[in-house]
């Protein structure tokens, strides 16, 4: 799902942690090799380069923080995964500010309790990054999904369900419209039975319907390929088990409005 905090589609967050982890790095290096080679102006490097790994962290938490709470889909395990994923960024931050403060200033050379916190600090990052590998690679949070010949993925968002979510003729075959009711994300798309309205939460893991493909009445879930038939939310193929909620459709003077939940249906298809 395209990132909030971006430029031309180019998402802030992965631009600017390249900051924290290099330098960090590069703190970590100057430090052991201050030490080896007994030479202070190389830990010293290493003191300011951990300072500036600081306020690149603390940058590259701004966009990050920002997708987190309005791109990441709700009560999915992209969700969970994310706040694990900045809460380690932080305990790592927290790590590098008290190693600056145990050692105090430039000159002095660090001591076996300075490069254990980097060691620690720097594992941290890691499983960190790791963490938001699997959010971009395999959740696809901050991926801009287009549609060919339809220019950017749409979303809207509504007050209440008296506002139309578009007009029928922004919507061709297999296209999709992430829209916002009242809070509740549905997804309004135009399938081979008309334009259909359903819950963008995938009843597996939570994954976004909307950055998923509308091929048929099929719609399947990127995160693990789960599909569900859009008329009546039955689960064609898992993992997900339960079905996904639909909603009904009004086409007023071309206008379409979404009508208020429906029930899933229990049984499979
Ligand atoms: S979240 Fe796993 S298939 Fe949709």
């Amino acid at each position: 799902m395209r990132s909030r905090a971006q430029f031309r589609s180019h998402p802030f967050h992965p631009m600017l942690v390249a900051f924290p982890i290099g330098l960090w790095v590069a703190s970590f290096a100057f430090d052991v090799f201050g030490i080896w080679l007994r030479d202070s102006a190389l830990w010293s490097a290493g003191f300011y380069a951990a300072i500036g790994g600081c306020v690149g962290a603390a940058l590259a938490a701004v966009p990050g923080v920002i997708d987190l709470f309005s791109v990441v889909p709700p009560k999915s395990s992209a969700k969970a995964r994310g706040f694990i994923h900045g809460g380690i960024n932080t305990l790592v931050l927290i790590i590098f500010i008290a190693e600056l403060a145990y050692r105090g200033a430039p000159e002095t050379q660090p001591d076996h309790i300075a490069i254990l916190a980097s060691v620690v600090g720097l594992c941290l990052l890691s499983y960190s990054g790791w963490l938001g590998g699997t959010l971009v690679y395999r959740n696809q949070i901050g991926v801009d999904h287009r549609y060919a010949g339809a220019g950017i993925f749409r979303e809207r968002t509504l007050k209440d369900w008296e506002q139309p979510v578009c007009n029928s003729s922004e919507l061709a075959d297999g296209q999709m419209i992430l829209a916002t009711i009242a809070g509740k994300r549905i997804v309004v798309g135009k399938c081979s039975e008309g334009i259909v309205a359903f819950a963008d939460r995938c009843t597996h893991k939570g994954g976004s319907l909307a950055d998923g493909t509308l091929i048929g009445c099929a719609v399947q879930c990127p995160w693990h390929g789960s599909q569900f038939n859009v008329n009546n939310g039955h689960v064609i193929t898992g993992p997900a088990e339960r079905a996904i909620a639909t909603y009904g459709i009004q086409i007023k003077a071309g206008e379409v409005f979404v009508e208020p939940a429906k029930s899933p249906k229990k049984k499979a298809a």
